[in-house]
């Protein structure tokens, strides 16, 4: 069975000291919880801090991007080691916001997630459709596409896939269970007909997930966890959906 898998991206809110607060409360509300892998993807400027404080816990650290050259002149951007070197496990790449407000296509994608396996990053890979594109019935072909492009000529290792429509996010319009099962159930069908070791990857379901809407979406079988944006700004609302991610 894969292990429901739950994970913070706090996009660009908290300072150093905002995270240190959310962190030193949300230790001891999820300290018991071993049936669920927890990541939190704090910006760049706190990943140190958090860090430290994360030490020893049963919480997983995470960058929200990362750029695809190994170092050099890239003014302002940050390269897979300066995120080991500050305690990440793990680089989320792809989230849809990077796609619209930044430009990243599914190449960029591909050659971060290159990068990121090539420096033993664990990656969550952001996929999803928007309003238009679904009301098109062009879902899957979108998923597939952005699949394609996304993991060209990549192994599945260490892979996470985090299917998030784009009207759900921040909307307070989750997508119902059976929108994202069906969903993830065609990112699993890709997976299997394309590369090995599909049936291993986790798939996260993300947009508006919170804790009275987390235990119905994993109820779901192919809905292996949730990357959560304005629900894991607050230390027990996030520790109540990790709590509610327990497989029943
Ligand atoms: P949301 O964001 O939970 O605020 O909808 C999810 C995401 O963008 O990852």
């Amino acid at each position: 069975m894969r292990k429901p898998y739950i994970a913070a991206n706090w996009k660009m809110t908290k300072t150093i000291e905002e995270t240190e607060e959310f962190i030193r409360s949300f230790i001891p509300l999820v300290k018991d919880i071993n049936d669920v892998d927890i990541l939190i993807a704090p910006p760049f400027t706190a990943l140190s801090a958090a860090s430290s404080l994360l030490k020893d816990t049963n919480i997983k650290l995470g960058a929200q991007n990362m750029y695809f050259e190994e170092n050099g002149a890239y003014t302002g951007e940050i390269s897979p080691r300066m995120l080991l070197s500050a305690g990440c496990s793990t680089v989320i790449i792809g989230h849809s916001e990077r796609r619209q407000y930044f430009q990243e296509t599914d190449e960029i994608v591909n050659k971060k997630i290159k990068l990121a396996r090539a420096n033993n990053l664990e990656v969550i890979l952001c996929i999803g459709e928007s309003l238009e594109e679904r009301e098109a019935n062009k879902t899957f072909e979108v998923l597939e596409n952005q699949l394609a492009g996304s993991l060209k000529d990549l192994s599945l290792d260490e892979i996470t896939i985090a299917y998030e429509p784009i009207w759900a996010i921040g909307t307070g319009k989750t997508a119902s269970k059976e929108q994202a099962n069906e969903a993830h159930t065609c990112v699993r069908e890709w997976l299997r007909k394309n590369k090995d070791g599909a049936d291993d990857v986790r798939i996260q379901y993300g947009g508006s997930v919170k804790p009275d809407n987390v235990v119905e979406l994993m109820s779901q079988p192919e809905v292996d966890g949730a990357l959560v944006g304005g629900a894991s700004l607050e230390a027990e609302s996030f520790s109540k959906i990790v709590a509610g991610a327990v497989k029943k």
